[in-house]
């Protein structure tokens, strides 16, 4: 009962009326490395209200015309730091971490854009924040309370990104492999997997570690304790018997 948190006031506050920061977890791993997964699972098992999830991907920069149209024949690399407005994204996750209410860009894969409309997200108790260069940015990794790097075989990882981008991001075999090959895999081994050493927790072979989320969970909880922020359970069993504010 998500009133029995916010009692009418913003769901960063906790029961005391004092402000609870929000608790921001940084997921980074190569493409396909299932980050995503990840960052569900650890939803599923928080049984916290206010959860956002915001990906690295809404901050690829706008491409100019000769970008777009190497963009088209997979000769743009997606995959190199300068692909990103990390200024924006700093922006936005700032704001988030602060509880305030943010526009997010929505990326389109398909056409290698930005969309016209924004998605609005709001101030949560746990961000969430993945991508393949989480790590990348100083000013970007002050901003996260826990770091995770999702650590999956390059094997599966191309095998996944291959049924992926065929499937539901408008590619071809050969581009795809082209695109891997020239840029997503060199951009991997030069700037992504240095950055695992930025890492509080690795987590080998992504969503199906389930011990790997358990820990990580558990930590979340009692961080957010520490906060003043009380669990679901805990705020149950103290109202018990009690009226309800
Ligand atoms: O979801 P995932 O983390 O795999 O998304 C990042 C990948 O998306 C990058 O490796 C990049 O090569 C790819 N990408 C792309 N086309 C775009 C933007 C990103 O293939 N327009």
């Amino acid at each position: 009962n998500r009133t029995i948190y916010t009692a009418g006031r913003p769901p960063w506050y906790n029961c005391a009326g004092q402000q609870v920061e929000p608790f921001v977890i940084g997921i980074c791993g190569g493409s396909a490395s299932g980050k995503t997964t990840v960052a569900e699972k650890i939803i599923e098992s928080l049984d916290v209200p206010w959860v956002t999830l915001l990906s690295m991907d809404c901050f690829y920069k706008i491409l100019n015309e000769k970008q777009h149209e190497q963009a088209l024949i997979n000769e743009y690399n997606f995959d190199h730091p300068d692909a990103f407005d990390i200024e924006l994204l700093l922006d936005v996750l700032t704001k988030l971490k602060e509880g305030r209410k943010v526009e997010v860009p929505v990326y389109n894969f398909v056409t290698h854009g930005r969309e016209s409309q924004t998605k609005t997200m709001y101030g949560a108790n746990v961000i969430i924040f993945e991508g393949i260069l989480t790590f990348h940015s100083p000013e970007v990794l002050k901003l996260l309370d826990m770091k995770i790097f999702v650590d999956t075989d390059p094997d599966i990882r191309l095998a996944r990104r291959l049924k992926r981008d065929i499937s539901q991001r408008g590619r071809d075999l050969r581009g795809v492999l082209k695109q891997y090959l020239n840029m997503v895999k060199p951009s991997y081994c030069n700037y992504i997997a240095p950055t695992m050493a930025h890492a509080d927790i690795i987590v080998p072979r992504g969503g199906e570690n389930k011990v790997a989320i358990h820990l990580i969970v558990q930590h979340v909880h009692t961080q957010l304790q520490l906060r003043g922020f009380k669990l679901r359970e805990t705020l149950a069993n103290s109202y018990k018997d009690q009226p309800m504010p």
